[in-house]
């Protein structure tokens, strides 16, 4: 029989300021029993931050209820969330308690809230607002004790605009809004979560990437955000022994990565891929002082003179974009400074 391993503390990699900030307001944040509702696009950590806000609330010794809104069909959503008495329809054959009730004393997480008929946003409503649930076919309300944390993919306020979303049920639920950023707009984090990731999924093994590898990395545009990235970590942890290269990242990778210093190239980057203005010039800045290495064979004191930029300059933005000359290490791998 499989033993129940103890749980590992909930940890927020990150060391990107704008998560960082989110970050210390979590602490807070838990132990306020306050709704909270999370934002932020596919893969970008919403669930572990509802695992942190439940582990350290005092509700943390209580049910964690989490529920996809968007997976359960929604003739089955009523039931689902708030349970029905035997004989309620044809097919209840006994009593079932909802997810509220299996919640009570604990933390409920609506994951994909967004995707939430009319229909049940009513019903939800009524339940948060009196804290009490009548399961389908029943006559007694319930009390109920519960935590929400609720999750949306997209800004709500979008959706009650457009009369997708009700506005009362926007207000209720919107108490403590938490925006968690997209891979893209913390691309300062990619390299701390690689590592992260590969000490997870290979503890023994000490793969690293060549700054080709990485430069490539820190320049796609990661629509799937931290899960992708776990995705591709988890498969080059399988298939490379020692150095990650350019050519063991998937071609979306590789083909986002070639170096491109046109000005069409540039409004390309902000218009088609929605870069911001700071990306795109980090991406040139990385370009130029590439292309200098590379004319230069590496001297960093002729590139820094091709770039009217002094040495020690050259130097921190090398060390901050992850550069080297492209010289052999002692190692034997070499890191090609242009690709
Ligand atoms: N800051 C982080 N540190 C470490 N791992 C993280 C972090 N953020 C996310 N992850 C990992 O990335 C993956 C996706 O995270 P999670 O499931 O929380 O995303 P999500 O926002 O809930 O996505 P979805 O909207 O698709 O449900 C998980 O494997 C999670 O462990
Ligand atoms: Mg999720």
């Amino acid at each position: 029989m499989r033993k129940e391993a103890a749980k590992d503390p909930v940890r927020i990699i990150t060391k990107n300021e704008r998560m960082l900030e989110v970050v210390s307001r979590l602490e807070k944040i838990a132990a306020s029993d306050n709704t909270v509702l999370l934002i932020g696009e596919t893969g970008v950590g919403k669930e572990v931050i509802s695992d942190y806000i439940h582990d350290n609330s005092d509700r943390a010794g209580n049910a964690f209820v989490k529920i996809g809104l968007s997976n359960i069909p929604s003739e089955l959503l009523e039931s689902e969330l708030f349970g029905h008495e035997k004989g309620a329809f044809t097919s209840a054959g006994e009593e079932k308690k909802g997810l509220f009730e299996l919640a009570d004393h604990g933390t409920i997480f609506l994951d994909d809230i967004d995707d939430v008929p009319m229909h049940i946003q009513a019903k939800l409503l009524r339940v948060l607002e009196s804290r009490e649930i009548m399961r389908i076919g029943g006559s007694r309300t319930i009390p109920i004790d519960v935590r929400l944390i609720a999750a949306s993919k997209v800004d709500l306020k979008m959706l009650v605009e457009q009369n997708r979303f009700r506005k009362d049920l926007y207000y209720r639920i919107n108490v403590i809004p938490i925006e968690i950023p997209p891979l893209r707009e913390r691309r300062d984090d990619i390299p701390l979560l690689a590592e992260h990731l590969i000490t997870r999924y290979s503890p023994g093994k000490r793969l690293a990437f060549s700054e080709a590898a990485m430069v490539a990395m820190m320049r796609y545009q990661w629509p799937g955000n931290i899960r992708e990235l776990r995705n591709i970590v988890q498969r080059l942890c399988l298939f490379v022994e020692v150095t990650v290269d350019i050519a063991d990242l998937p071609a979306e990778i590789r083909l986002e990565s070639h170096t491109d210093l046109t000005l069409d190239h540039c409004t390309h980057c902000l218009i088609e891929k929605s870069m911001t203005l700071d990306e795109v010039v980090v991406c040139l800045e990385t370009n130029l002082i590439r292309k200098a290495l590379d004319d230069t064979r590496g001297n960093i004191s002729k590139a820094s003179k091709q770039l009217n930029m002094h040495p020690s300059t050259f130097r921190d933005k090398m060390k901050k974009y992850h550069l080297s000359t492209g010289v052999q290490d002692p190692s034997g791998n070499t890191s090609a400074p242009g690709f």
